[in-house]
């Protein structure tokens, strides 16, 4: 799977959005160690707080489905800004795809950025700071 296919993905599961109140609609596609793909898109509800991001949707999907080891999530949007994972979803990516997830953020021109999900949270928190 190369980034190119990943973000062909992910643009294609913007259509899957349910953006009614945003109308932002985001896609994300999540790889596999084993080059398996998961695709999410931003779900809205009328009690706003309850809108889940297109990463979540797609990481979520991966683990009830058994996955653990993930290489890349690509994630698109139709802004021409690079669509960037708020907090909630690097805290989430972090803690079940480990520090060196490859995280790709598109724009709307179709140019991406490929940054470690590390350096989209530095020193961040997960399962291994809880000294169980
Ligand atoms: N959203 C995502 O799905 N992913 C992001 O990376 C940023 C924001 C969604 C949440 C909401 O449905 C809409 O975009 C506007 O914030």
């Amino acid at each position: 799977m190369t980034d190119k296919e990943l973000i062909e993905i992910a643009v294609k599961s913007k259509d899957r959005s349910l953006a009614d109140y945003s109308h932002f609609r985001v896609g994300a596609a999540i790889v596999t160690d084993e080059g398996k793909v998961y695709h999410g898109a931003n779900i809205e509800n009328a009690s706003y707080s309850l809108t889940m991001c297109a990463e979540r949707t797609a990481i979520f999907t991966a683990l009830v489905e058994g996955e653990r080891n993930f290489k890349t999530i690509a994630i698109a949007s139709d802004s021409k800004s690079f669509i960037s994972p708020c907090g909630a979803c690097r805290q989430v990516l972090y803690e079940h795809c480990g520090e060196d997830l490859d995280v790709i953020m598109t724009n709307s021109a179709g140019d991406y950025k490929k940054v470690k999900i590390k350096d989209l949270l530095p020193f961040g928190f997960s399962d291994k700071d809880l000294n169980k």
